[in-house]
């Protein structure tokens, strides 16, 4: 009989099909360490859309389609909505985050907090701040273009931390932007399905002492562990004292406290209240960042995709600055914002669920403790609901009579319990930041020496989060006289 037969006790059924894995290192070698959504979805190709493997003796499935992740995530989800054990958590001083916690009552106060603040009437409150944000992202690449990531960083970073912690970033060098990217950087490292699956096999790795030769992943588990805890105080007492003295605009921080059920715990509302701020900070700024940045990539690559959508915006508001208001007679703009969130996933296999039980789907026996993980690349890469997939083509978005289809792809902020609560936030920051940046600049490719334009030379990252490192990029203004000082009275103006 064979091996995947017997190894499924509970049931006369086969787990899914997968690749043949060795009996200690599981499907290792198949795998392309640094971005198993490509080995995931080549293993689709012949083998359907549920997919079972082994890993370092763990369990997993991944869920190819967005059909299956459906049924499974959302339709199933009071078995499919824990997160995996990690011994690695606490090591890196990452038990806070609110995106890793079992699903337990704690979880769910966390999630109640973030669903307060950011649900979609809530988010609403919020655009005054992105709109504003979005012309200080203008205003910084027009004075240093050739730093345009830094100020999408800068933009990404300030944008949540004016709204969780009422906290006005400086453009330049604040301490607690620096403190906080410099803990998500850590965290990122060590959260990489390379290090933790790693960690995971070999704990041992974190326990050996700091001198020892060899030891970097417990030195940089320490180095995480302070950060965090900078991270996660700092900039939660700088708003708990603003929003106690009634100094505070409108945040998550000082809502939350206004809202504060007093029959409740008061202590263990503000535990939480401090985890899933940090946890904003942690989930919502390198996706959106990454997100923006893939933006950049494809105008780049598609010039004539770029001109359309500038176009648009020009017959619809001329040479003011786009307001939310306009959103809805932008459709050109709205597709180029959905095409970017499916052309290149940023976070491609979203953050893995668990089951909490066993289950079966078409036949097959999906076990109690695997994880779960959602290949939202994959579902990116659907020929049949998305012709020539590697193409930037936002025209996939229209029907026949020029009216935008129904799909708004919300694959990317996964499914079901888990999906992402920032996710209406988080298309608003995007909206505002990509339609501001086509009103004002144009992106071209990168120049060679005699002058002629060359595709840009550049790496993905590799990790959790996959986007464009070090994008080389020409980034100019659209009108020749627009200044900075030009752009400063638009903005003035239109204040
Ligand atoms: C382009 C931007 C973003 C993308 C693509 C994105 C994507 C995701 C994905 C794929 C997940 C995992 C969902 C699942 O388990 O099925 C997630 C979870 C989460 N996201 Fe986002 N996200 C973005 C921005 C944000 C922002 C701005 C915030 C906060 C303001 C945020 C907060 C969270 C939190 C707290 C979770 C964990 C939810 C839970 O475990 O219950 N995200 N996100």
């Amino acid at each position: 009989m064979p091996r995947r037969y017997l190894s499924c006790f509970s049931s006369n059924l086969s787990f899914p099909p997968g690749p043949k894995g060795l009996p200690v290192l599981g499907n290792l070698l198949d795998l392309n360490g640094s971005q198993p959504w490509i080995s995931f979805t080549q293993w689709a190709s012949t083998r359907g859309d549920v997919i079972y493997c082994r890993l370092f003796g763990r369990q997993i499935i991944v869920l190819q389609s967005q059909e299956v992740a459906k049924a499974l995530l959302e339709h199933r989800s009071s078995i499919y909505s824990d997160r995996p054990p990690l011994s690695t958590i606490k090591a890196i001083g990452s038990e806070f985050n609110s995106a890793q916690l079992r699903y337990s009552d704690e979880w769910r106060l966390h999630r109640r907090i973030f669903h307060q603040s950011f649900r979609p009437e809530a988010a609403k409150d919020y655009l005054p701040l992105q709109l504003r944000k979005a012309r200080q992202l203008l205003q910084g690449i027009i004075e240093s273009p050739e730093r345009y990531q830094r100020h999408i960083e800068l933009f990404a970073s300030s944008v949540i931390m004016s709204a969780v912690y009422d906290y006005e970033a400086k453009l330049n060098d604040d301490p607690l932007l620096l403190t906080a990217e410099k803990a998500i950087k850590v965290f990122l490292e060590m959260a990489s399905p390379k290090t933790s699956a790693i960690l995971e096999t070999f704990p041992f790795l974190l326990r050996l002492p700091s001198w020892f030769p060899g030891a970097s992943f417990k030195r940089l588990a320490i180095q995480s562990q302070k950060n965090a805890a900078a991270m996660v105080n700092i900039p939660f007492h700088y708003a708990r004292e603003r929003a106690m003295t009634a100094t505070s605009n409108q945040c998550m921080i000082s809502e939350s406290f206004k809202r504060l059920d007093t029959r409740g715990n008061a202590d263990e509302f503000e535990l939480a209240l401090k985890s899933s701020s940090a946890t904003a900070f942690i989930a919502g700024v390198e996706t959106t960042a990454s997100t923006i940045t893939v933006f950049v990539l494809a105008m780049m690559l598609y010039p004539d995709v770029q001109k359309r959508a500038q176009d648009e915006i020009d017959a619809v508001i001329g040479d003011q600055l786009p307001t939310f208001e306009d959103r809805s007679s932008l459709p050109y703009v709205e597709a180029v914002l959905r095409e970017t969130l499916r052309w290149h996933p940023v976070f491609p296999l979203g953050l893995p669920h668990y089951t909490t039980d066993s289950d079966v789907y078409n036949g097959h026996h999906i076990p109690k403790d695997a994880i779960v993980m959602a290949n939202i690349w994959a579902m990116s890469k659907d020929e049949l609901q998305y012709p020539n997939p590697d193409d930037f083509k936002p025209e996939r978005f229209f029907m026949a009579d020029g009216q935008l289809n129904d799909d708004t792809v919300d694959f990317p902020f996964g499914f079901g319990r888990r999906v992402c609560v920032g996710k209406y936030f988080a298309d608003a920051s995007l909206w505002i930041s990509i339609a501001s940046l086509l009103a004002v600049f144009r992106f071209m490719k990168p120049l060679d020496n005699e002058g002629k334009e060359i595709d840009p030379i550049f790496q993905w990252s590799t990790g959790l989060i996959s986007h464009p490192e070090s994008l080389p990029c020409r980034v100019n203004p659209r009108h020749p006289d627009m200044t900075a000082h030009k752009l400063a009275d638009l903005i003035d103006l239109s204040a």
